[in-house]
């Protein structure tokens, strides 16, 4: 058994700023799927807002603009005095990156630079060209190295163990060793990220699975606003990769096959700069509607930087140039960017509240995988990389309290129970089932792309609700090929696909349930955002069957009175 007063489960953005954070005062450790580098933050690439003020076109830009964009971003689901505690830290935690050593792209006065992105009245983006997560994640790094925080990399956590009430750490799984070790521990942080692989169509690594969700859901701690999964409007045909939205701040257009700037129909105002969900309808709109362009690895619309000038796109956008030139030969200096919306970010999570905290003492979630909620049903662009790193540090403080004021030691039988249980679940894997775990997933996947994507229906929904509890029962006769548990990824593939079919369940059933259209939830059988009955956050907590109990909460409003959404 391990022993560490904090355990961080995620060395992406949120997990090594709260451990930063502790790891002076406490002994923390930080178990991380991957190597810390090698974590999804390191894919952002366009930015992270904070109301510095510094572009000369927004002197008079606040914090208190920031909260109000987030908001209405969010289609008013966000609660406001959450909102607002990111947006006041927002240039608190730049100052302390670039402080830290992080190298932000600059002004001619030397300020950090900033740029637009959609649904912001202001040019508040700081970025550090189009590698914006990959400097902020180094930077966190070389700090938790400095700091000396103790780093488990190519650990897989496999259960969170609680009594129902209190956190007494997790069960691991050491994949060089081959080892499944329980760490005991008085406080424990998931920062686990997304689960954008529950789609087929995602901008995300192969690591986000989601199971950072599905485990503490099976722990028994309530899950929040699952059904609002962001689209992010511009990635590359074929591949996914993302194309950040900065092409568009840059000033890049998006273009149909009758060569038409067709964001004109559907926000005349903020054109390629709407907010993310209204860019990617209007994109799926012109395809269905036939004027996208087909291709034999599907259809797209055009990303057309060519007016930018080649000097403009090597200095601020030359991985997006290296990631066409690599991936399908095309350079975006000569030729436009054949692009399609695929699944990009989780709007929901594990339901925390502002200071990071669960229902479970001891147990708290920060970064993508929690739901404060900030983001309410409609995220920001620039405003995922600021909540990671804003909750990570938020999430620090709180357990810092926690520790100070709580005598607890973890429970070692409970922890040495949960290891058994996990043992004897991993050698059923192998048990001679008919099942093979990879074609689960990918039925499952497709599912999800297909029936719960940017538009949906009742009757998708259901049929999609049905395809899950069909591929559920599947997953009961689920065979790998080794119960080996030495660098086994079939075995983890296969665990962690318990979790994303949970994650798929509770999207499903909440995008069903929910009869309205507000942010990225858009139902064409219920076109209007209904506030007098859906101004609520759904809450998924687990039932003694173990499926999914929906109910719903009241959203915090403070200062802004829901309104129409006009760009
Ligand atoms: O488009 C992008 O660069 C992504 C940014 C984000 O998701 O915040």
């Amino acid at each position: 058994m391990l022993y560490h007063d904090v355990l961080i489960v995620g060395g992406g953005l949120s997990g090594l700023r709260a451990a930063v954070g502790l790891c002076e005062k406490y002994d923390v450790g930080l178990v991380s799927k991957v190597h810390p580098i090698r974590s999804h933050s390191i894919a952002a690439q366009g930015g992270i807002n904070a109301a510095l003020a510094n572009n000369p076109d927004a002197r008079d830009d606040t914090p208190e603009k920031h909260t109000f964009d987030t908001v209405k971003g969010g289609d008013y689901l966000g609660d406001q005095d959450a909102v607002e505690i990111m947006c006041k830290e927002a240039p608190v935690i730049v100052y302390e990156m670039e402080h830290w050593g992080c190298p932000f792209s600059r002004f001619p006065d030397n300020t950090i630079a900033q740029r637009p992105f959609g649904g912001a009245g202001y040019p508040r983006t700081c970025f550090s060209a189009d590698i914006t997560g990959h400097v902020l994640l180094n930077t966190l790094y070389e700090r938790s190295v400095y700091k000396d925080v103790k780093v488990y990399s190519e650990h897989v956590v496999l259960a969170l163990v609680t009594d129902g009430n209190l956190c007494h750490g997790a069960i691991v799984l050491d994949q060089i060793k081959g080892e499944i070790i329980p760490v005991a521990a008085k406080a424990t942080v998931f920062a686990t990220g997304g689960y954008g692989r529950v789609y087929l169509y995602s901008t995300n690594a192969l690591s986000n699975t989601g199971s950072g969700i599905g485990i503490p859901f099976r722990a028994g701690v309530p899950v929040k606003d699952m059904e609002f999964v962001q689209f992010h409007p511009t990635s590359l045909i074929g591949t996914n990769i993302l194309m950040t939205e900065a092409c568009r701040g840059e000033g890049g257009y998006l273009l149909n096959n009758k060569g038409e700037r067709f964001m004109e129909r559907y926000a005349a105002k903020a054109m390629e700069l709407a907010p993310r969900d209204i860019v990617s309808r209007s994109i799926q709109t012109e395809i269905e509607e036939g004027r996208g362009f087909e291709h034999e690895l599907g259809k797209y619309v055009q990303l057309d930087l060519r007016h930018l000038g080649a000097q403009k796109i090597m200095e601020r956008l030359p991985g997006i140039r290296r990631i066409c030139l690599d991936f399908i030969g095309i350079d975006p200096i000569y030729e436009p960017i054949p692009i399609m919306p695929s699944q990009h970010y989780s709007m929901g999570g594990i339901d925390t509240n502002e200071k990071s905290e669960t229902v479970v003492k001891g147990f708290y979630a920060a970064g993508e995988c929690a739901c404060v909620s900030v983001h309410g049903a409609n995220r920001l662009g620039g405003n995922s990389l600021l909540d990671t790193i804003v909750f990570g540090k938020l999430a620090s403080i709180s357990v810092d309290q926690y520790l100070q004021s709580d005598g607890f030691k973890p429970d070692e039988k409970l922890l040495m129970s949960k290891k058994a249980e996990v043992e004897h679940k991993i050698k059923q894997l192998n048990s001679g089932g008919s099942q093979r775990p990879f074609k689960i997933l990918d039925e499952l996947r497709l599912t999800m792309s297909n029936l719960a994507g940017i538009f949906r229906t009742k009757d998708e929904l259901q049929q999609a609700l049905s395809k899950i509890i069909e591929l559920k029962e599947r997953y009961k006769k689920v065979n790998v090929s080794s119960s080996k548990i030495y660098m086994n990824y079939e075995l983890i593939g296969a665990w962690e696909l318990e979790s994303m079919l949970d994650v798929g369940h509770i999207i499903v059933l909440g995008a069903l349930l929910r009869e309205e259209s507000r942010g990225a939830h858009s139902r064409r059988d219920f076109p209007m955002r209904r506030d007098a009955e859906w101004l609520k956050h759904t809450v998924a907590t687990i039932g003694k069957d173990g499926e999914p109990n929906i109910s719903y909460k009241g959203v915090t409003i403070t200062k802004y009175e829901p309104m129409e959404r006009k760009y």
